[in-house]
Protein backbone atom coordinates (compact mmCIF):
# COMPACT_ATOMS: atom_id res chain seq x y z
CA UNK A 1 0.00 0.00 0.00
CA UNK A 2 1.04 3.71 -0.56
CA UNK A 3 2.63 5.65 2.77
CA UNK A 4 -0.07 7.02 4.72
CA UNK A 5 0.06 10.74 4.47
CA UNK A 6 -0.40 12.86 7.93
CA UNK A 7 -2.53 16.26 6.60
CA UNK A 8 -2.70 19.19 8.55
CA UNK A 9 -6.33 20.25 8.20
CA UNK A 10 -6.73 24.05 7.38
CA UNK A 11 -9.84 24.74 9.22
CA UNK A 12 -10.11 27.02 12.56
CA UNK A 13 -11.68 24.91 15.50
CA UNK A 14 -10.84 27.47 17.53
CA UNK A 15 -14.08 29.74 16.32
CA UNK A 16 -17.44 28.98 18.69
CA UNK A 17 -20.11 26.08 16.95
CA UNK A 18 -23.25 26.73 16.84
CA UNK A 19 -25.98 24.69 19.06
CA UNK A 20 -27.50 23.03 16.11
CA UNK A 21 -24.87 23.51 13.19
CA UNK A 22 -25.80 20.34 11.46
CA UNK A 23 -28.80 21.63 9.15
CA UNK A 24 -30.41 22.85 11.95
CA UNK A 25 -31.05 19.43 13.21
CA UNK A 26 -31.06 18.18 16.72
CA UNK A 27 -30.45 14.71 16.41
CA UNK A 28 -27.50 14.59 13.73
CA UNK A 29 -25.55 17.27 15.51
CA UNK A 30 -26.10 15.54 19.10
CA UNK A 31 -25.25 12.44 17.18
CA UNK A 32 -22.22 13.96 15.89
CA UNK A 33 -20.97 15.38 18.79
CA UNK A 34 -21.30 12.54 20.26
CA UNK A 35 -18.84 10.46 18.48
CA UNK A 36 -16.77 13.36 18.28
CA UNK A 37 -16.80 13.47 22.03
CA UNK A 38 -15.32 9.48 22.17
CA UNK A 39 -12.39 10.73 20.15
CA UNK A 40 -9.41 11.98 21.65
CA UNK A 41 -9.50 9.02 24.36
CA UNK A 42 -10.33 6.32 21.86
CA UNK A 43 -8.05 7.97 19.62
CA UNK A 44 -4.89 7.74 21.90
CA UNK A 45 -6.07 4.46 22.99
CA UNK A 46 -5.54 3.19 19.50
CA UNK A 47 -2.11 4.87 19.18
CA UNK A 48 -1.32 3.43 22.18
CA UNK A 49 -2.21 -0.09 21.35
CA UNK A 50 -0.84 -0.18 18.06
CA UNK A 51 2.69 1.49 19.13
CA UNK A 52 3.04 -1.55 21.58
CA UNK A 53 1.76 -4.12 19.56
CA UNK A 54 4.37 -3.13 17.24
CA UNK A 55 6.78 -3.18 19.92
CA UNK A 56 6.06 -6.38 20.81
CA UNK A 57 6.41 -8.34 17.02
CA UNK A 58 10.17 -9.41 15.91
CA UNK A 59 12.18 -7.27 14.00
CA UNK A 60 11.50 -8.95 10.79
CA UNK A 61 7.88 -8.74 11.49
CA UNK A 62 7.84 -4.67 12.46
CA UNK A 63 9.89 -3.72 9.50
CA UNK A 64 7.15 -4.00 6.78
CA UNK A 65 4.69 -2.28 8.90
CA UNK A 66 6.42 0.14 10.63
CA UNK A 67 5.58 3.25 8.21
CA UNK A 68 1.82 1.93 8.33
CA UNK A 69 2.13 2.41 12.02
CA UNK A 70 4.07 5.68 11.90
CA UNK A 71 1.38 7.07 9.63
CA UNK A 72 -1.70 5.70 11.60
CA UNK A 73 -0.11 7.20 14.87
CA UNK A 74 0.38 10.54 13.09
CA UNK A 75 -3.01 10.49 11.36
CA UNK A 76 -4.76 9.80 14.89
CA UNK A 77 -2.63 11.90 16.70
CA UNK A 78 -4.12 15.18 14.17
CA UNK A 79 -7.45 13.73 14.68
CA UNK A 80 -7.07 13.72 18.52
CA UNK A 81 -6.10 17.07 18.75
CA UNK A 82 -8.83 18.68 16.30
CA UNK A 83 -11.85 16.86 18.15
CA UNK A 84 -10.51 18.43 21.23
CA UNK A 85 -10.37 21.77 20.25
CA UNK A 86 -14.20 20.50 18.60
CA UNK A 87 -15.22 19.33 22.26
CA UNK A 88 -13.85 22.76 23.65
CA UNK A 89 -16.72 24.21 22.10
CA UNK A 90 -19.25 21.71 22.88
CA UNK A 91 -18.32 22.33 26.72
CA UNK A 92 -19.03 26.26 26.34
CA UNK A 93 -22.35 25.21 24.59
CA UNK A 94 -23.19 23.42 28.14
CA UNK A 95 -22.93 19.80 26.77
CA UNK A 96 -21.34 17.39 29.46
CA UNK A 97 -19.02 14.83 27.91
CA UNK A 98 -19.86 11.42 29.54
CA UNK A 99 -18.62 9.08 27.59
CA UNK A 100 -14.82 9.88 27.83
CA UNK A 101 -14.67 9.63 31.71
CA UNK A 102 -16.33 5.96 31.23
CA UNK A 103 -13.95 5.15 28.54
CA UNK A 104 -11.27 5.65 30.68
CA UNK A 105 -12.34 3.83 33.56
CA UNK A 106 -12.75 1.20 31.37
CA UNK A 107 -9.86 0.91 29.57
CA UNK A 108 -7.59 0.44 33.37
CA UNK A 109 -9.36 -3.23 33.33
CA UNK A 110 -6.59 -3.86 30.25
CA UNK A 111 -4.09 -2.41 31.67
CA UNK A 112 -1.01 -5.56 32.17
CA UNK A 113 -3.16 -7.34 29.34
CA UNK A 114 -1.39 -9.06 26.29
CA UNK A 115 -0.96 -6.33 23.82
CA UNK A 116 -2.94 -8.38 21.13
CA UNK A 117 -5.99 -7.57 23.28
CA UNK A 118 -6.06 -3.95 22.96
CA UNK A 119 -4.97 -4.40 19.03
CA UNK A 120 -8.40 -6.72 18.67
CA UNK A 121 -10.01 -3.64 20.45
CA UNK A 122 -8.15 -1.08 18.18
CA UNK A 123 -8.43 -3.82 14.57
CA UNK A 124 -12.30 -3.72 15.87
CA UNK A 125 -13.30 0.07 16.49
CA UNK A 126 -11.01 0.95 12.98
CA UNK A 127 -13.66 -1.35 11.62
CA UNK A 128 -16.30 0.44 12.88
CA UNK A 129 -15.00 3.47 12.10
CA UNK A 130 -14.46 2.78 8.37
CA UNK A 131 -17.61 1.65 7.71
CA UNK A 132 -19.40 4.79 9.35
CA UNK A 133 -16.32 6.57 7.47
CA UNK A 134 -17.71 5.11 3.97
CA UNK A 135 -21.04 5.71 4.62
CA UNK A 136 -20.41 9.12 5.82
CA UNK A 137 -18.05 10.08 2.29
CA UNK A 138 -21.71 8.22 0.31
CA UNK A 139 -23.77 10.86 1.86
CA UNK A 140 -22.12 13.77 2.97
CA UNK A 141 -25.48 15.64 2.57
CA UNK A 142 -26.30 14.59 5.96
CA UNK A 143 -23.68 17.02 7.61
CA UNK A 144 -25.52 20.02 6.05
CA UNK A 145 -23.78 23.02 5.08
CA UNK A 146 -24.40 25.62 7.99
CA UNK A 147 -21.12 24.56 9.12
CA UNK A 148 -18.44 24.26 6.08
CA UNK A 149 -15.37 23.81 8.84
CA UNK A 150 -17.04 21.20 10.37
CA UNK A 151 -18.05 19.14 7.13
CA UNK A 152 -14.81 19.46 6.06
CA UNK A 153 -13.38 18.07 9.25
CA UNK A 154 -15.91 14.99 9.43
CA UNK A 155 -15.00 14.48 5.93
CA UNK A 156 -11.01 14.85 6.43
CA UNK A 157 -11.58 12.35 9.40
CA UNK A 158 -13.61 10.15 7.58
CA UNK A 159 -11.36 10.11 4.42
CA UNK A 160 -8.61 8.97 6.47
CA UNK A 161 -10.38 6.01 8.71
CA UNK A 162 -10.94 4.49 5.62
CA UNK A 163 -7.25 4.65 4.79
CA UNK A 164 -5.47 3.46 7.13
CA UNK A 165 -8.57 0.82 8.39
CA UNK A 166 -6.24 -2.28 8.08
CA UNK A 167 -3.31 -1.38 10.10
CA UNK A 168 -4.44 -2.53 13.60
CA UNK A 169 -5.84 -5.36 11.61
CA UNK A 170 -2.46 -6.27 10.16
CA UNK A 171 -0.63 -5.71 13.32
CA UNK A 172 -2.92 -7.84 15.21
CA UNK A 173 -2.27 -10.80 12.67
CA UNK A 174 1.57 -10.33 12.70
CA UNK A 175 1.06 -10.55 16.52
CA UNK A 176 -0.52 -14.02 16.20
CA UNK A 177 -3.92 -12.84 16.95
CA UNK A 178 -6.57 -15.82 16.39
CA UNK A 179 -10.13 -15.32 14.95
CA UNK A 180 -11.73 -16.35 17.58
CA UNK A 181 -10.58 -13.50 20.40
CA UNK A 182 -11.20 -10.93 17.07
CA UNK A 183 -15.06 -11.52 16.88
CA UNK A 184 -15.12 -12.11 20.71
CA UNK A 185 -13.69 -8.45 21.01
CA UNK A 186 -15.48 -7.50 17.93
CA UNK A 187 -18.65 -8.12 19.16
CA UNK A 188 -18.17 -6.80 22.66
CA UNK A 189 -17.13 -3.39 21.17
CA UNK A 190 -20.34 -3.50 18.92
CA UNK A 191 -22.36 -3.66 21.79
CA UNK A 192 -20.24 -1.03 23.76
CA UNK A 193 -19.63 1.39 21.10
CA UNK A 194 -23.51 1.04 20.44
CA UNK A 195 -24.38 1.65 23.75
CA UNK A 196 -22.21 4.27 24.71
CA UNK A 197 -22.88 6.48 21.63
CA UNK A 198 -26.76 6.03 22.09
CA UNK A 199 -26.12 6.88 26.02
CA UNK A 200 -24.01 10.15 25.10
CA UNK A 201 -26.42 11.33 21.85
CA UNK A 202 -29.39 11.26 24.63
CA UNK A 203 -27.43 13.39 27.11
CA UNK A 204 -26.40 15.97 24.54
CA UNK A 205 -30.63 15.86 23.28
CA UNK A 206 -31.25 16.40 27.25
CA UNK A 207 -29.40 19.18 27.98
CA UNK A 208 -30.16 21.15 24.48
CA UNK A 209 -33.48 20.45 25.54
CA UNK A 210 -34.27 18.65 22.38
CA UNK A 211 -35.07 14.78 23.64
CA UNK A 212 -39.03 14.84 23.74
CA UNK A 213 -39.39 17.08 20.47
CA UNK A 214 -40.94 15.24 17.58
CA UNK A 215 -38.53 16.30 14.77
CA UNK A 216 -35.36 14.69 16.67
CA UNK A 217 -37.01 11.49 16.72
CA UNK A 218 -38.61 11.87 13.13
CA UNK A 219 -34.90 12.79 12.34
CA UNK A 220 -33.28 9.56 14.50
CA UNK A 221 -35.72 7.33 12.73
CA UNK A 222 -34.51 8.54 8.97
CA UNK A 223 -31.30 8.56 9.66
CA UNK A 224 -30.30 5.59 11.09
CA UNK A 225 -33.39 3.53 9.20
CA UNK A 226 -34.49 5.07 6.30
CA UNK A 227 -33.34 3.79 2.85
CA UNK A 228 -30.20 6.17 2.96
CA UNK A 229 -29.79 5.61 7.08
CA UNK A 230 -26.82 4.17 8.36
CA UNK A 231 -28.05 1.21 10.06
CA UNK A 232 -29.82 -0.13 7.40
CA UNK A 233 -26.45 0.76 5.23
CA UNK A 234 -23.51 -0.25 7.20
CA UNK A 235 -25.40 -3.88 8.66
CA UNK A 236 -24.01 -5.89 5.48
CA UNK A 237 -20.16 -4.15 5.82
CA UNK A 238 -20.24 -4.60 9.67
CA UNK A 239 -21.24 -8.57 9.09
CA UNK A 240 -18.11 -9.30 7.17
CA UNK A 241 -15.75 -8.74 10.03
CA UNK A 242 -16.73 -11.88 11.35
CA UNK A 243 -15.70 -14.14 8.13
CA UNK A 244 -12.63 -15.74 9.17
CA UNK A 245 -10.61 -14.75 5.71
CA UNK A 246 -12.11 -11.15 6.27
CA UNK A 247 -9.47 -8.57 5.38
CA UNK A 248 -10.45 -4.64 5.82
CA UNK A 249 -8.55 -3.94 1.90
CA UNK A 250 -11.56 -6.16 0.59
CA UNK A 251 -13.99 -3.37 1.30
CA UNK A 252 -14.09 -0.72 -0.95
CA UNK A 253 -12.63 2.93 0.08
CA UNK A 254 -12.57 4.35 -3.40
CA UNK A 255 -14.82 7.39 -1.89
CA UNK A 256 -12.26 8.34 0.34
CA UNK A 257 -9.64 8.66 -2.67
CA UNK A 258 -11.94 10.58 -4.46
CA UNK A 259 -12.69 12.98 -1.22
CA UNK A 260 -8.70 13.27 -1.05
CA UNK A 261 -8.14 14.14 -4.44
CA UNK A 262 -10.77 16.42 -4.70
CA UNK A 263 -10.25 18.38 -1.46
CA UNK A 264 -6.65 18.72 -1.85
CA UNK A 265 -6.94 22.91 -0.97
CA UNK A 266 -8.55 22.13 2.63
CA UNK A 267 -5.26 20.52 3.96
CA UNK A 268 -1.23 20.61 3.61
CA UNK A 269 0.20 17.29 3.99
CA UNK A 270 2.90 17.28 6.74
CA UNK A 271 4.12 13.69 6.17
CA UNK A 272 4.94 10.47 8.69
CA UNK A 273 5.66 11.57 12.13
CA UNK A 274 9.41 10.04 12.74
FE1 LIG B 1 -9.32 8.94 13.74
FE1 LIG C 1 -8.63 5.19 12.96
Amino acid sequence: MTDLVVRRLLVDMEAPIERHWCDGDPFRTALFDALSMSFPVGEQFFIDSVRNGHRALPADKQEPLRAGVQGFIGQEATHRRLHALYNAQLDKLGLVNEWAPRAQQRLKLLEGADPRHPVAITAANEHFTAILADWLLHNADVLGTRDPRLVTLWLWHSAEESEHKAIAFDVYQALGGNHEWRITWFRRITTVFLGDLLRQTVCNLRRDGSLWKWRTWKSAAQHLFGKRGFVRQTYRPWREYLRPDFHPNQQDSSASARWLQEHSDAFTPVGSPA
